[in-house]
């Protein structure tokens, strides 16, 4: 049996430890491994490379991707899919492994729907896959998120400042919010709740009352302008106010513990599935890798964990 995996869309922490995890389970499995490098574009062009034990050697602690990354265009085109599954034929692979997020994995359902075997492992910061709890990459960036405010804190306090701080999530507030809570930060501000500055600025005044001297607003990206906002903000609480773009700071570095963990159990799971013949994205439910079917990952609606926000509230004053 042959597999390939690629991977896909925005890099995240914790692909290399996947395509470990991949690796190593094929070997074990007597399977035959090809990498793609380049994503779709590489499926494309057939840039396949036989991966071996050592080919996987020394990556579980790197962030990025050793097979490269795109977002492919081409790939969205008749004759890019077309190509594409010519490529798989050619190097008569019986199983396609897809690392990415949203995007990716309904690219990969595009080449389900023509016959081939595809496994979809979600892979994004953005945590914005609703079938499941986390995507491989989001606690890593939630972890450097909440390790920069930590830095951010420290300066806004000795001036008696605010900081609006932006963080990515495309339209995802759940980078916001779970740094929020991990970095005690006063204020979020996400697209899945309308934002209203008059409660955020009187929060901020009555902690500045209090003697508080400084104030941490996480700002998701998909919510707009954060230089707007802390105009905003600035002339209606009089704090002196900057902001903080966090920007791609928050897609490198070494995966967390949980991310590498989740990675391993991903990567074992979509061998198990392709040896099986198998269709299907894995996702991580009730504490443990499932595989589901793409039906199921499309019908599924995301929840935003309100019951987080509630906390925040609560406890950050
Ligand atoms: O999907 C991951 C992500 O980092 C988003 O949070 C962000 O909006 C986007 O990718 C940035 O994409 P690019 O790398 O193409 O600029």
């Amino acid at each position: 049996m042959r597999v390939a995996i690629l991977t896909s869309g925005g890099d995240a922490p914790g692909m290399n430890a996947t395509i470990r995890a991949v690796t190593r389970t094929c070997i074990f499995e007597g399977i035959e491994v090809y990498g793609i490098s380049g994503g779709y574009e590489g499926l494309i062009d057939a840039k396949f490379e036989k991966l071996v034990q050592s080919s996987v050697a020394d990556i579980i602690q790197r962030g990025g991707t050793i097979l490269s990354t795109s977002r492919s265009d081409r790939f969205m085109t008749e004759e890019g899919l077309e190509k594409a599954i010519n490529s798989l034929k050619i190097f008569e692979i019986d199983a396609l492994i897809v690392l990415g997020g949203d995007g990716s994995l309904k690219g990969a359902n595009k080449l389900r729907e023509r016959g081939i075997n595809v496994i979809g492992i979600p892979c994004s910061i953005d945590n914005d896959l609703a079938y499941t709890d986390f995507t491989i990459g989001f606690m890593t960036a939630v972890e450097t998120v909440t390790e920069a405010i930590s830095h951010i804190r420290d300066t806004t306090e000795a001036h008696g400042r605010a900081n609006v701080v932006e963080v990515m999530g495309r339209e995802c507030g759940d980078i916001a919010l779970y740094a929020g809570v991990s970095s005690g930060a006063e204020s979020i501000i996400v697209p899945e709740i309308e934002t209203n500055i008059n409660e955020i600025a009187e929060k901020a005044i009555m902690g500045k009352n209090r003697g508080k001297r400084h104030h941490i607003i996480i700002m998701a990206e998909g919510c707009g302008s954060t230089f707007d906002f802390a105009k905003d903000f600035q002339e209606l609480t009089g704090i002196d106010t900057r902001v903080t773009v966090l920007g791609y700071i928050q897609r490198g570095g070494a995966p967390s513990i949980f991310d590498r963990i989740l990675a391993s159990q991903f990567g074992y799971l979509a061998v198990k599935e392709a040896k099986e013949g198998n269709s299907r994205v894995l996702g991580f439910k009730e504490g443990r890798a499932k595989a589901m079917t793409f039906e199921e990952m499309f019908e599924a609606k995301k929840v935003f964990r309100e019951d987080l926000l509630d906390i925040l509230k609560t406890v950050s004053i």
